[in-house]
């Protein structure tokens, strides 16, 4: 059965909740078939699928493709889409357009927004146009110039308490779940102790009801730095530099295509064939 917005929020106290995000047609049926509960379409896809240096280039054209990849992928999983910087910043009738978008062209079955109470109002637009909406506070990737850098965030207790606060707010305003990304562990601990709707957490320690990782980085495909909170389940990177030396090694030497991959001419026309100059 294909999971929803409606049971990801009532899994809440049930079961940890797996997240992970997904950007193609084929990692996505992957881990569809290794039963993850959601595939996020994330922006991170700016970074580890087109190579820019933040999220902040991704466009809706950008997150409608790859989410429908996804979505074609994905079974069971429930699909998630991020709105893109400025997608949802300039009014609540562009945030609902832009949703609208990723939910018919990109098949999304919720969005994903950064940022708390100051947003309050799109959620609630979103949910009204019938969008599950969640939540994304905590280290918001899309405010990294206003940030001044990719930062763990809560570590006083004003932003603590603020972030406290936009958490409910998300929550009053419909969102049916909320990521909470690079926050103190005992932190995330309480604002998930003390929200309704499940939190997935991403740097936020194990205190969460569910985890979201970025697949390239957990299953070893990212060479790059990786921030603290990462584990490397596999080594993608690995197995994929092999494949492809060991068919460079084959094809170099002439030893692929062998028969067994090659179609065989019907013996008549072969031998009409021989004759030909
Ligand atoms: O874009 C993304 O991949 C995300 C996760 C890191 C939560 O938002």
């Amino acid at each position: 059965m294909k999971n929803t917005a409606v049971a990801f929020r009532e899994a809440k106290g049930q079961k940890k909740l797996v997240m992970l995000t997904a950007y193609d047609y084929s990692t996505a049926r992957v881990m569809d078939a290794a039963g993850v509960d959601a595939l996020l379409v994330g922006d991170s896809l700016g970074m580890v699928m087109l190579g820019h240096e933040d999220t902040l280039s991704v466009t809706l054209d950008d997150m409608a493709r790859h989410c429908a990849a996804v979505a074609r992928g994905a079974q069971k999983a429930l699909v998630v889409c991020d709105m893109p910087f400025m997608s949802y910043h300039t009014g609540v009738e562009d945030c609902v357009r832009n949703a609208g978008r990723l939910v018919g062209e990109g098949r999304a079955q919720a969005v994903k927004l950064e940022g708390g109470a100051d947003f309050a109002a799109e959620v609630r637009a979103l949910v009204r146009a019938s969008v599950p909406v969640m939540g994304h506070l905590g280290l918001t990737p899309q405010s990294v110039n206003a940030l001044g850098g990719y930062r763990v965030q809560g570590k006083s207790a004003a932003a603590a308490k603020k972030l406290l606060d936009d958490a409910r707010a998300l929550q009053d305003a419909g969102a049916f779940a909320l990521v909470l990304e690079c926050v103190p562990a005992a932190l995330a601990a309480r604002i998930t102790a003390v929200l309704e709707i499940p939190v997935i957490g991403i740097g936020a320690g194990p205190g969460c009801d569910g985890q979201v990782l970025v697949w390239q980085d957990m299953a070893g495909m990212n060479s790059g730095h990786l921030p603290r909170f990462v584990k490397r389940f596999g080594e993608v990177d690995c197995a994929l530099r092999d494949a492809v030396q060991n068919y460079a090694r084959e094809v170099r030497a002439g030893a692929f295509p062998a028969d067994e991959h090659c179609y065989p001419l019907p013996q008549d026309v072969e031998k009409i064939l021989k004759k030909l100059k």
